[in-house]
């Protein structure tokens, strides 16, 4: 008897049951990282919006808590914010900082428009419990239909809030003294960037650049919906420039289209708030999913999943400074050595892995940028995923036609590339192989792919081949990441 396949990652993140998309709130406070995400905890398709609840303390091991925040009068909970109130600006906490989480309340009737509007709601005891705000909504707009994703952050210069917000194809800036008044500063988004689809989930932090400390830049990510054509669906795409507390003001790079991931699963994807000075890290998670076929994926009684937490970094290229993304590195803490091999021809490297029978694990492999190489994961009888990478044209693919499961969508079965950006003589490819997905980081996290795969049952060897089984020497790491996780 052959079960069906439930798809549950080893060590992503996905909700006990029913449905999830967006990750929602993150924010740190006393040992643990909050995880909040959009969620219809009564099916497993997109529903009435929730906030569900997980964290995590070592961005690796997730604990799902009960549900946080519920439909009410104002509507159901869309995706926003939360964020430490160290001041008592909002008087929600006057004996110890607590959590303070911006939301949009989503209000659909039969008989007027949809409305969305920003509210509050506030924790007295580490995210267990919240308190909707009296005074809900606080931020309303009367002719702007899509008006919601609040991402709001504490604007150290101008020592107020600020919240970024998504209206149709602009991003709207807001600043406040206590999360209570808003007011306009300026609106983002003209002339620039891709407008495929609506934009949503927007976020704006500060980076500093790597190897040049002193330097830093503002870094703007929007969510660009699925309008429904093409081949891509929804997508992340971010921007470069400078914010003064009022404008953001990209710089020349940003003129042409940059996207986060090139994968088609990376979607509304933020950061978290909070994060000690010490660490000083920018860490960001995105929903593993695609609008296009979201509500159709194969999985058990539950559907969605995020990506691994990865560190934002930011770089000085020739033709400006550009985003950089890497696993965090905690997830190294449960690795389990599998193998290691330097200089190692093709043949040996073919050798040592054809035995190998692995689902959850990653991938480390260097080469020469010349060598025109394919890596097979999650391969099995019926097909497997492809990884590789064209010398020629310095592009890297997964090719995902014959990985398992596609039936459930036309758009699912595809091959896509990105274009690769190997500064130094070797080519790097980190690969995080996992029950249902490959994250592929190319050359210390310069590109970028993300994507789901529903691989079929015992689909568990792994192979290497390349373009001229003679040339280059190979670097290779392997790292089972199945066994650590509950
Ligand atoms: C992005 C999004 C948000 C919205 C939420 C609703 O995926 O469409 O704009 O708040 O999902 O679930």
């Amino acid at each position: 008897l052959q079960l069906k396949p439930d798809y549950r990652g080893a060590y992503h993140f996905s909700p006990s049951r029913c449905w999830m998309n967006d990750p929602n709130g993150m924010v740190y406070l006393d040992g643990e990282y909050h995880l909040f995400f959009q969620h219809h905890p009564h099916g497993d398709t997109w529903g009435p919006m929730h906030w569900g609840h997980a964290i995590t303390r070592d961005l690796v091991h997730w604990e799902e808590l009960p549900i946080a925040l519920e439909p009410d009068e104002h509507g159901t909970i869309f995706s926003g914010s939360a964020v430490v109130d160290w001041h008592n600006t909002t008087g929600f906490f006057p004996e110890k900082p607590g959590l303070v989480a911006i939301f949009t309340h989503h209000d659909e009737q039969p008989d007027r428009p949809v409305r969305q509007s920003q509210s509050l709601a506030y924790s007295h005891d580490r995210g267990r419990t919240w308190h909707k705000y009296a005074g809900n909504p606080v931020l309303t707009c009367e002719d702007r239909p899509d008006f919601r994703d609040p991402k709001v952050f504490w604007h150290e210069l101008s020592s107020r809030w600020i919240m970024v917000l998504a209206c149709g194809q602009r991003i709207a800036l807001y600043h406040s003294p206590d999360l209570k008044n808003w007011s306009e500063s300026s609106v983002f988004g003209q002339g620039i960037g891709c407008h495929d689809g609506v934009w949503e989930c927007p976020d704006l932090f500060e980076l500093p650049i790597e190897g040049a400390p002193e330097l830093s830049r503002w870094v703007m990510l929007v969510s660009i919906g699925d309008n429904g054509q093409g081949a891509e669906g929804s997508r992340p795409q971010y921007f470069t420039g400078h914010f003064d507390g009022e404008v953001f003001l990209p710089d020349e790079a940003s003129q042409q289209i940059r996207w986060l991931d090139h994968g088609r699963d990376n979607y509304a994807g933020v950061s978290w708030s909070d994060i000690p000075q010490q660490d000083g890290r920018r860490l960001y998670i995105g929903w593993m999913s695609n609008w296009r076929y979201a509500n159709q994926t194969p999985t058990g009684s539950w559907r969605g999943a995020m990506t691994i937490v990865r560190e934002l970094m930011l770089e000085m290229t020739p033709t400006g400074v550009q985003l950089l993304q890497r696993p965090v590195h905690e997830l190294a803490s449960i690795r389990q050595p599998v193998l290691r091999l330097d200089h190692a021809p093709l043949d040996q490297v073919r050798q040592a892995i054809q035995q190998l029978q692995l689902e959850s694990y990653e991938w480390i492999i260097r080469t020469g940028k010349e060598v025109s190489f394919e890596i097979q994961v999650r391969a099995g009888a019926a097909g497997c995923t492809r990884i590789g990478v064209d010398a020629d044209s310095a592009q890297l693919y997964i090719d995902r036609t014959q990985s398992g499961q596609s039936a459930f969508h036309k758009d699912f079965a595809n091959r896509h590339t990105a274009l690769l950006q190997t500064i130094q003589g070797e080519r790097e490819l980190r690969i995080l192989v996992d029950t249902a997905s490959v994250e592929v980081f190319a050359d210390q996290g310069r590109t970028v792919m993300t994507d789901l795969i529903f691989p079929e049952p015992g689909a568990n060897r792994v192979m290497l081949t390349a373009a001229q089984e003679d040339a280059g020497l190979y670097h290779i790491e392997l790292y089972d990441l199945s066994g650590s996780v509950s």
